[in-house]
């Protein structure tokens, strides 16, 4: 496959110009602050370039999955205070991202500077790709630039639409995890083995069945890992379980013994009753999770197949945490296989807001070959397929 050439936001002068800037600034918040910054710290390159080039800037994202209606929980402000102080400059939230109000503030905006657009799954058009909706988001602006990597697997107006209104380039984050993830897609050192896990399971298991003849074996942990256990046919008491993958589950465990691919899944689980911070756990034989307990965390005999098994590989992907790690007593899986990560010879690439924001929270960020804003986002890109926000980018 050949690597995708992109228009980039370094060949256009954008001076006095003003620029729409999607992002994926979609942070995890809590009590009203920024739980982990290190997507907001991703757009920092293409924003401080566009604003050197005195470029008029109004940032665009998601939130969360607000369903086109307004959350209150979901609102930009927080993320755009943040923002700010890490460009050391004021950055103002708008109460929404059309109408009047956004193109006002940005024809008033003064070159270099920076506004925040409110949350733009507020609105259902955002997710319908409505073209009507695509037209009020771009009408304000000169330029569209994308630099929102890990969205870049949606077709949605923010990311496919609006460039059929404006000249479309790609942010600096964009080119970079094109450039990286393509060299990973076409040439992966072997063993070419991809880690699993965290919650989402419709938008990661679905992909496993393209990746699977590119790839020498998945580890898979978290919560995705239910719904293979169920699909072996074992019991997973109250844990997350996504019952319409099942029969798809099952194909793709069949092709993998076909092509004599290893699929690792979780011999030992750590479960509990529920998920709070004192909760009482068991560490439970991951074929016979008892009935009412939930499976939480990966266990110690899976943390040490999964380390084993990353130590003698040349390339690994990890996207997902193993467990729920923001409580103590469901954190150790995802830190063991963290630390295995970065002890292992192999070409490292960790995917994803929440795998993200456990390996800063480790301090073991700046040990990974390659840290990634995507999450099903990587996923998409390392299967191959089109990715439908790039192909109005590219040159
Ligand atoms: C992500 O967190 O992976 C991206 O922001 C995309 O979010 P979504 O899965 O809600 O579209």
């Amino acid at each position: 496959m050949s690597a995708m050439r992109l228009r980039s936001v370094r060949d256009v002068d954008p001076r006095g110009k003003r620029v729409l800037l999607r992002a994926d600034l979609n942070v995890p918040l809590e009590k009203g602050r920024v739980a982990d910054e290190g997507r907001i710290r991703a757009v920092l390159p293409t924003l401080r370039l566009l604003r050197e080039r005195g470029a008029r800037v109004a940032v665009l994202s998601h939130l969360g999955r607000p369903d086109g209606t307004v959350v209150e929980e979901l609102r930009m402000g927080p993320v755009a205070r943040r923002l700010g102080e890490l460009l050391g400059a004021p950055v103002r939230a708008l109460r929404d991202c059309i109408g009047d109000e956004v193109g006002q503030a940005v024809a008033s905006l003064p070159p270099g500077e920076v506004v925040v657009l409110e949350n733009v799954r507020f609105h259902p058009g955002e997710e319908e790709n409505d073209p009507g909706f695509a037209r009020a988001l771009a009408q304000p602006f000169d330029l569209f630039v994308n630099d929102a990597f890990a969205t870049a697997h949606r077709a949605h107006a923010s990311t496919v639409g609006v460039a059929k209104f404006l000249p479309a380039y790609a942010g600096l984050l964009m080119e970079r995890e094109v450039e990286v993830l393509s060299s990973v897609r076409d040439s992966p050192r072997r063993p070419y083995l991809i880690l699993v896990g965290g919650k989402k399971a419709k938008d990661k298991l679905g992909v496993l069945t393209d990746l699977l003849p590119k790839v020498d074996g998945f580890l898979v942990g978290g919560g995705v890992a239910f719904t293979f256990l169920a699909a072996q046919g074992h019991a997973v008491g109250k844990s997350v379980l996504d019952q319409d993958l099942v029969p798809t589950l099952r194909d793709l465990l069949g092709k993998a013994r076909e092509l004599g691919k290893e699929i690792v899944l979780p011999e030992d689980v750590v479960v509990a009753r529920e998920l709070s911070p004192g909760a009482e756990t068991r560490v439970v034989s991951a074929r016979e999770i008892p009935a009412g307990w939930t499976g939480l965390d990966i266990g110690p005999r899976t943390r040490e197949r999964f380390a084993e098994a990353v130590q003698r590989a040349g390339t690994v992907v990890w996207t997902g945490p193993m467990g729920a790690f923001e409580h103590a007593p469901f954190a150790a899986g995802t830190e063991a296989v963290a630390r295995a990560l970065v002890a292992s010879p192999a070409f490292t690439v960790v995917g994803g807001g929440e795998t993200g924001e456990a390996v800063e929270r480790l301090g073991l960020a700046e040990k990974f070959g390659y840290v990634s804003t995507g999450g099903g986002a990587t996923l998409e890109f390392l299967r191959g397929k089109a990715m439908p926000a790039l192909e109005p980018l590219r040159a």
